[in-house]
C-alpha cells in the first residue's frame, strides 16, 4: 500500500508555500539575511510546533515568513517544495502564496512573485512538474488591503490563475470580501476560499453564494448541514481536505475520526493535501499513508482521491486528460 501511494501520480491542490518552510532552510535564510529569529536551533523550532487551534499556528507561521527578503529566498523556498513533489510523484501542484505577509513588511510584490515563478519554471524544465499559482488574501486584514493586493498583482496577471482566502477564519466571514472577489473575477482570476475549517457551515454557504467559489479549501464543517452538502454536490464543487493539518490544529481529534470517508460516501468530491507540510508533520504522501491506515482506505478509494485531484484541478481539459491517462495506466498496471 505504501509503495502504491508513493508511486501514485497525483496533484496537490491545497498548499501554502510559506507553510513548506522547513526549519533547516529557515535557519539558513535567516543567517544569510542576518535576521534574528527567536529560536536557537532547528530542534527548538520543531518543539514550538504544538498547536491548540488555527490562530496558534498562524502566529508561528507569520513569524517564520519574516526571514524571506530577497527574490532568491522565495526561489529557494519554492524550489525546495517542488523537489519534494518530484520525490512523491506529485505531477501537478496549485501553490497558494500570501503576498500581504510580505508586502506588509516592505517586500515588493514583484520580488515575491518573481522568485516563486522562476522556481516553478525551473521545476517544469528540470523535474517535469506542472504548477500554477493562487494568490490568497489574508482574511484578518481589511477588504481595502485586499484591493491594494489585487492592484499590485495586475502587472503579473499572466502568472496567477486564481485567488484564495486564508488566515484566521472565525470572525472574518467570506462576505467581508464580496467586492474584492467580484473585482478579482472581472480580472480573470478563478475564485477559491478556505471555508468551514474552524468556521461553521454558514461560512461555506457565504463562500459559494456570495464569493462564487469554484473549490472549497477544507470544508469539514459542511457536514453540519444536509442542504449544504446537497448544494455542493449539485454545483460539483470539490473539497481540498488536509488530514494532518486537521489533527495538528485540532479540527479533528484523531485521524481515526477523520470525516473523509464519510464525505466520500455522501458523494462529495474530496482530495488529499498537505496544507502546511513543514508545520503539520508530513508531506502529501504521508497524509495519504496515515489516513489510509486510520480509515482503512482501499486502493480503489486512494485512486478515486487522486483522480479527483486532477479532475478538480484548475488545468485545461487537455492537460487534465493527459494526467488522468497517466493515472489510469498506473492503476490498471497495479491491478494486473
Ligand atoms: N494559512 C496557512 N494555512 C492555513 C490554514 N490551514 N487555514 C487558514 N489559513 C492558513
Ligand atoms: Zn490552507
Amino acid at each position: 500500500m505504501q509503495r502504491f501511494i508513493n508511486n501514485l501520480p497525483k496533484a496537490e491542490l491545497h498548499l501554502h508555500i510559506e507553510g513548506t518552510f522547513d526549519p533547516e532552510l529557515m535557519f539558513e535564510i535567516a543567517k544569510r539575511n542576518q535576521i534574528k529569529i527567536p529560536f536557537s536551533s532547528v530542534e527548538e523550532i520543531r518543539s514550538a510546533y504544538e498547536f491548540n487551534c488555527l490562530q496558534d499556528f498562524l502566529n508561528i507561521y507569520y513569524q517564520g515568513a519574516k526571514v524571506l527578503i530577497q527574490e532568491k529566498d522565495f526561489y529557494d523556498l519554492t524550489y525546495s517544495y517542488l523537489e519534494k513533489c518530484a520525490a512523491q510523484n506529485v505531477r501537478h501542484t496549485e501553490i497558494m502564496f500570501d503576498p500581504q505577509t510580505h508586502t506588509d513588511r516592505g517586500i515588493s510584490f514583484k520580488t515575491v512573485i518573481t522568485g516563486i515563478s522562476k522556481a516553478m519554471e525551473a521545476a517544469k524544465e528540470n523535474l517535469n512538474i506542472s504548477s500554477l499559482l493562487i494568490m490568497s488574501y489574508l482574511r484578518h486584514l481589511s477588504e481595502e488591503k485586499a484591493f491594494k493586493t489585487l492592484q499590485d498583482s495586475l502587472p503579473f496577471k499572466n502568472l496567477i490563475t486564481a485567488v484564495g482566502l486564508d488566515s484566521s477564519e472565525k470572525g472574518n466571514p467570506p462576505s467581508k470580501f464580496k467586492k474584492v472577489f467580484e473585482a478579482s473575477i472581472k480580472e480573470g482570476y478563478i475564485p477559491l476560499a478556505h471555508a468551514g475549517e474552524e468556521g461553521n457551515s454558514d461560512y461555506i454557504w457565504e463562500a459559494i453564494d456570495i464569493l462564487g467559489i469554484k473549490r472549497i479549501d477544507h470544508g469539514n464543517n459542511a457536514l453540519q448541514d444536509k442542504n449544504l452538502i446537497a448544494e455542493i454536490i449539485k454545483r460539483d464543487i470539490a473539497l481540498t481536505v488536509c488530514p494532518l493539518s486537521n489533527t495538528a490544529l485540532q479540527v479533528v481529534n484523531d485521524l481515526k475520526n477523520h470525516p473523509l470517508k464519510k464525505m466520500m460516501n455522501l458523494g462529495l468530491k474530496v482530495t488529499i493535501n498537505s496544507d502546511d507540510p513543514a508545520f503539520f508533520g508530513g508531506q502529501i504522501n504521508k497524509n495519504f499513508i496515515e489516513l489510509q491506515k486510520a480509515l482503512d482506505l482501499t486502493k480503489k478509494e486512494i485512486y478515486e482521491l487522486s483522480k479527483n485531484s486532477f479532475q478538480y484541478s484548475l488545468l485545461d481539459t487537455e492537460t487534465k486528460f493527459k494526467f488522468l491517462l497517466e493515472l489510469e495506466t498506473y492503476y490498471s498496471e497495479q491491478n494486473l
